[in-house]
């Protein structure tokens, strides 16, 4: 049994900015089921929104935000959000992260779909995910802060006052260990590898909700998911992100009748919101066209975008013909583990940050490059938290009890869960098609449990993800309305009288899922 003072789960950047924060004042300890830089913020293209442009304003972000969130937010934690995210870039740069500029010195500040001003900072090209993680790796002491590379979190321990105080991991040989501290922090990422299309590292399958989940955390917003429309397609697959700053720069999409798609769809064309383009993409392609960004008019283009181009390369793609061909797949998800503003869930002792919470800043569909802003703010902002709250008595420890005979029989692949999420739970959906994956889960042999020491890494995965796949096709089948990364062909429009700032809230209540809707001042239960 070990003991820190913090424990994290995940190394992006919100875990990251955690720990650099935290390293002068507590022993932290870092748990990653991979390696540190196997996960999203490392393949982050695309950069940090932040409104440092002469002519842009923090009210400007704040509206663009809220916009491409169909208003679903919560406005102060989004005007928060800006606020603290714009002061962080600046002690960022004045500590030295490696972000671009133009050849007079100057910020280079680009665009990307749904923002009104020129505000996405990025590094090296299309890089920035890779630049600004090695950047905060470099600020990591080392002396306070210890990685834990190659184990799982399958349980989150809890005291006999319900206080969460530890973690069980098992490493890839399926051995047991035990970890304690006051605070545990969930900062794993979103559900990306729930789908078999997605820009998501693979390993990225939504278990810091399921542990969260299991603990009897809440869960909101779980419908709202975001699919990114340029996904690299060859030979019948997504293989990698091709960055919205394409579009940015001018690329533009078209079909293979060389129609420009987005013409007739919205005046915003390739930079309107996600949800819209990449709904536009999906139907042109489920006519059986094959859409392509059109990159002929981007001067400097393996310049601009060496990553891109090298995957283009890898995949045999001409960037000298300039037709890449392109599929959406899942990307983000707005929702997940209920989170004030400084990142602390209904259970004491566990806090979430980064894209496996729901702090209320995305709403239905995040704007551009508001993830890595929002890692960078929340990540700060915990580590302010917990810094002023202390470490706190060393946890009150319950004995390590490994629970023999606590096994589940899991009869189905985890693939047939990415066909049902995708066909069923994808970018368009219906009543028939969420009914019908909701009856396929519900169908399974599993129930809600806490203590599962007995099967393997695999198996947990796979019950992880069922878990979380139930959670999204439920929260999908009550929304009827269409609402930014929430898109119904059923109920088409959104819905201004029963649906606006209504949240579906989820949470494990003795094994049975219990379902709540927040409004504004008033919380509905509804079974
Ligand atoms: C992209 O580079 O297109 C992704 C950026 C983001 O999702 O914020």
């Amino acid at each position: 049994m070990e003991k820190a003072d913090i424990i994290i789960i995940g190394s992006g950047i919100a875990a990251l900015q955690l720990a650099r924060r935290l390293q002068d004042h507590f022993y932290v300890m870092i748990i990653t089921k991979d390696k540190i830089k196997s996960g999203n913020s490392y393949l982050a293209q695309g950069g940090i929104a932040a409104p440092l442009g002469l002519k842009d304003s923090v009210h400007a972000h704040f509206r663009d935000t809220l916009e491409a969130g169909r208003y679903h937010q919560d406005e102060d934690s989004v005007k928060r959000l800006i606020e603290d995210g714009k002061m962080i870039v600046e002690s960022l740069l004045k500590d030295g992260a490696p972000f671009d500029r133009q050849k007079d010195g100057s910020l280079s500040l680009g665009m990307e779909g749904a923002h009104s001003e020129q505000r996405i900072l990025h590094s090296g090209g299309d890089q920035t995910g890779k630049y600004l993680v090695e950047f905060l790796l470099k600020s990591l002491s080392g002396e306070k802060v210890e990685f834990v590379e190659g184990e799982m979190v399958y349980e989150l321990v809890k005291d006999d006052k319900g206080r969460c105080c530890g973690v069980k991991t098992k490493n890839k040989d399926e051995a047991i260990r035990s970890y304690y501290a006051p605070h545990i922090v969930l900062a794993t990422g979103g559900i990306g590898g729930l789908y078999p299309s997605t820009s998501n590292h693979p390993a990225v399958t939504g278990d810091g909700m399921a542990l969260a989940f299991l603990a009897g955390a809440k869960l909101s917003d779980m419908e709202f998911i975001q699919f990114h429309p340029t996904l690299l397609w060859v030979n019948g697959r997504t293989c990698g992100l091709i960055s919205e700053a394409v579009r940015g720069e001018g690329a533009i999409l078209l079909n293979d009748e060389g129609k420009r798609i987005m013409e007739e769809v919205d005046p915003l064309l390739e930079l309107a919101p996600r949800h819209v383009v990449a709904e536009c993409i999906h139907k042109e392609r489920q006519m059986g066209k094959s859409v392509y960004l059109d990159i002929r008019g981007i001067k400097d283009f393996q310049e601009k975008f060496p990553s891109i181009s090298a995957l283009c390369l890898k995949h045999q793609i001409s960037i000298e013909d300039g037709m890449i061909p392109v599929s959406p797949g899942c990307h983000f998800v707005m929702g997940g583990i209920v989170t004030d503003d400084e990142g602390r869930t209904n259970i004491p002792g566990l806090y979430a940050i980064g894209e496996v919470a729901c702090s209320g800043i995305h709403g239905a569909n995040r704007l551009a490059s508001n993830s890595l802003l929002e890692g960078l703010v929340y990540g700060e902002r915990l580590g302010n938290l917990l810094i002023q709250k202390g470490a706190g008595c060393s946890p009150h420890v319950p004995v390590d009890d490994i629970k023999e005979g606590n096994s589940l029989h899991i009869p189905f692949h985890s693939d047939e869960i990415r066909e049902g999420m995708m066909n069923r739970v994808g970018i368009i959906r219906h009543e028939e098609g969420l009914l019908a994956h909701l009856k396929w889960l519900k169908e399974q042999p599993l129930t809600f449990r806490e203590h599962i020491d007995v099967n393997s890494r695999e198996e947990i995965h796979t019950y992880f993800m069922w878990i979380v796949s139930l959670l999204v096709t439920q929260s999908a089948l009550l929304r009827r309305e269409s609402r930014g990364g929430h898109i119904r062909s059923d109920f088409p429009v959104e819905d201004h009288d029963e649906w606006f700032k209504r949240k579906t809230v989820l949470q494990n209540n003795d094994g049975r899922l219990r379902v709540e809707y927040h409004e504004q001042n008033e919380t509905k239960i509804y079974a």
